[in-house]
C-alpha cells in the first residue's frame, strides 16, 4: 500500500501563523505537526510516501523530511498549485500509486490510541473499496458527517452537514483500493468549487464497498486547523508525554519499532538532535532497544 500526505492549503484560519511558514510545520508540543500524520502512516507499515504542499511550502518540508531514508521511507514531493479539493490528492499522486491500494491522511490530522497499530493492521490488509474511520465530535458540522443502521453500517455521507444526522465525523485518514484513481478523476467540483473527498467516499459507498471502523471514545482524534486546536492538540501530547516518559508520534522511534531502521541509525538520528530533551530522548530509546528489542 502507498502513502500520500496532503499538506498544502493557505492555513488561512492560522493567519498571521502561517503566512511565513507551512501550518503542518507548526509545533505540536515538541515536533512538528506533520511528524503526527506521517507516523500514522508508519504504524500502518506504509514506506512509500508522496507529500503534496503547495509551491512555497514544499522546499521547508523537503529540507525537514528529506527523502525519508534515515526513517527507512522512500519520501517522494509533489505539488499542488491551489487548493482545489482533497481528492485531487489522487490526480496529483496517480502516478505515485500505480496500481497499488493508497491511504491519505491529511497534514493536520493527530491520532493517538492504545489499539491504533491493530487497527490500522487490520484495517490496511486487502482494501477492497475504502475503509473510513469514524469519531464522535460535539460539532459535527465541521466535518464529512457518517450515518449508520442499526448494524453500524455506513448508509450514508455528507460534507459538513447544516443539520447533521450523526455526530461521527469521517477522519481525515482513508484507504482505498485502486479505483480511487479514476473515481477522482471523474468528479465534478462540489457547489463550493472543491474536488470533494466526500464524494469520492460516496461513489464507494454507492457501489456498495465503503466500510467504516469506529475509533470510539477511548481514542484521540484531533485536527490542528485553528490556534485553539493546535494549542489543545500541544496541551494533550504535553500532558501525556510527562506523565507517561513516552512520546507520541516520534518518528525516529517508530521507524526503529517498526523495523525500519536498526539501534545504531536510530542513535545516529538522536545524537544529531542531542542537544534537545526530544534528541536524548530518541537516543535514549535506541539504547534501550539495543539492551532489549520489542516491537512497538
Ligand atoms: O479533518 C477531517 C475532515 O477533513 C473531514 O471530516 C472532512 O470530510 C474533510 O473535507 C476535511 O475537512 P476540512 O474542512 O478539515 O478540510 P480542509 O479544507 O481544512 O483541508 C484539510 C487539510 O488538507 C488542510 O491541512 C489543508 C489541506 N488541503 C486542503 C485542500 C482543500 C490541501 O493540501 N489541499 C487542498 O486542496
Amino acid at each position: 500500500m502507498k502513502g500520500i500526505i496532503l499538506a498544502g492549503g493557505h492555513g488561512t484560519r492560522l493567519y498571521p501563523l502561517t503566512l511565513a511558514v507551512s501550518k503542518q510545520l507548526l509545533p505540536v508540543n515538541d515536533k512538528p505537526m506533520i511528524y503526527y500524520p506521517l507516523s500514522a502512516l508508519m504504524l500502518a507499515n506504509i514506506t512509500d510516501i508522496l507529500i503534496i504542499s503547495t509551491p512555497t511550502d514544499l522546499p521547508q518540508l523537503t529540507r525537514l523530511l528529506r527523502d525519508g531514508s534515515h526513517l527507512g521511507l522512500d519520501i517522494t514531493y509533489a505539488e499542488q498549485a491551489q487548493p482545489v479539493g482533497l481528492a485531487d490528492a489522487f490526480i496529483i499522486g496517480a502516478d505515485h500509486i500505480g496500481d497499488d491500494s493508497v491511504a491519505l491522511v491529511l497534514g493536520d490530522n493527530i491520532f493517538h490510541g492504545h489499539s491504533f497499530f491493530d487497527i490500522l493492521q487490520q484495517s490496511t490488509s486487502d482494501v477492497d473499496g475504502c475503509v473510513l474511520f469514524g469519531y464522535p465530535v460535539s460539532d459535527p458540522e465541521r466535518y464529512g458527517i457518517g450515518e449508520t443502521d442499526a448494524d453500524g453500517r455506513l448508509i450514508s455521507i455528507e460534507e459538513k452537514p447544516a443539520n447533521p444526522r450523526s455526530n461521527r465525523a469521517i477522519v481525515g485518514l482513508y484507504l482505498y483500493d485502486n479505483d480511487v484513481v479514476d473515481i477522482a478523476k471523474n468528479l465534478q467540483p462540489s457547489a463550493r468549487g472543491e474536488l470533494e473527498i466526500t464524494d469520492v467516499n460516496r461513489t464507494y459507498l454507492e457501489r456498495g464497498k465503503a466500510r467504516l471502523v469506529d475509533l470510539g471514545r477511548g481514542f484521540a482524534w484531533l485536527d490542528a486547523g485553528t490556534p485553539e486546536s493546535i494549542l489543545q492538540a500541544s496541551q494533550y501530547v504535553q500532558v501525556l508525554e510527562q506523565r507517561q516518559g513516552v512520546r507520541i508520534a516520534c518518528v525516529e522511534e517508530i521507524a526503529l519499532r517498526m523495523g525500519f531502521i536498526d539501534a545504531e541509525a536510530c542513535d545516529r538520528l538522536g545524537s544529531e538532535l542531542s542537544a534537545s530533551s526530544y534528541g536524548r530522548y530518541v537516543r535514549s530509546v535506541a539504547a534501550e532497544f539495543r539492551d532489549s528489542p520489542s516491537p512497538n
